[in-house]
């Protein structure tokens, strides 16, 4: 099965089964998402549903409007009912790496306000610990005046290697939606990702990082061989 394929059947599931009429929904950034809008748009056109969207990125709030869908933000809208959104890579309990596209903070952020929280993805980024199959790191938004101070305090605390985002098709760094640079920190072993999250946070100059620790309710998975398989978080 084509990868874009996978991607597609996994976005649909999750419209179809996650979406009804009079929610409000946040809407991931990424080229699975893509997918999901699109079925969104179709099944709102074709059941009249009513749907308030809130972007997590300037690429979502673009395919809110391309779409016809109604935009929204979290002033007027402060709590979600769904938010669903792709990933970089998923380990065994749900835990995600995300910011592969650079919108880690507003993805957070919307996520962290949604009841319930719906990952989609292709069989490409499921793993058992992070690290199996997604090798560029793990993401990290901060001020541009203090990544180099950033960067050294990563490398000391954790160890691996740290490199700043740099933009194709532009001289010098990305600059994410929210004006800020990209760390991709390359671990080199296994950590505890719950306080290694919290410790990387509390590093000055770091606004977010592209972990989210148990805050997936479930994950579809579209596989290689056009099954979906679905993943829900471990009751501890
Ligand atoms: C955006 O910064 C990311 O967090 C995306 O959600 C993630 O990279 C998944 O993107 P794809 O759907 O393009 O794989």
């Amino acid at each position: 099965m084509m990868i874009e394929e996978a991607k597609k059947l996994a976005a649909w599931t999750a419209v179809n089964n996650h979406v009804q009429t009079n929610q409000i929904l946040g809407i991931g950034s990424g080229s699975t998402i893509v997918h999901a809008v699109h079925r969104l748009a179709e099944r709102v056109k074709q059941e009249n549903l009513s749907i308030i969207c809130i972007p997590t990125s300037f690429q979502a709030r673009q395919l809110i409007l391309q779409n016809g869908l109604t935009l929204s933000d979290l002033d007027r809208h402060p709590e979600l009912d769904v938010a669903i959104d792709g990933a970089d890579e998923v380990d065994l309990d749900l835990n995600l790496i995300k910011g592969g596209g650079g919108c880690l903070l507003q993805e957070k952020i919307v996520a962290g306000y949604a009841k319930c929280f719906i990952v989609i993805a292709d069989y490409r980024k499921k793993s058992k610990s992070f690290g199996e199959q997604w090798k560029k790191g793990i993401p990290i938004e901060v001020v541009p005046m203090a990544y180099v101070p950033v960067t050294r305090a990563l490398v000391k605390r954790f160890g691996g290697a740290v490199e700043l985002r740099m933009a194709v098709n532009k001289a010098g760094p990305v600059v994410t939606d929210n004006g800020n640079f990209l760390l991709d920190w390359k671990f080199d072993n296994v950590h505890k990702w719950n306080e290694v999250n919290m410790a990387i946070k509390m590093i000055p100059g770091v606004v977010e990082t592209g972990l989210f620790i148990n805050m997936a309710e479930r994950v579809y998975f579209g596989m290689e061989d056009g099954s979906i398989s679905v993943l829900d978080k471990p009751v501890h």
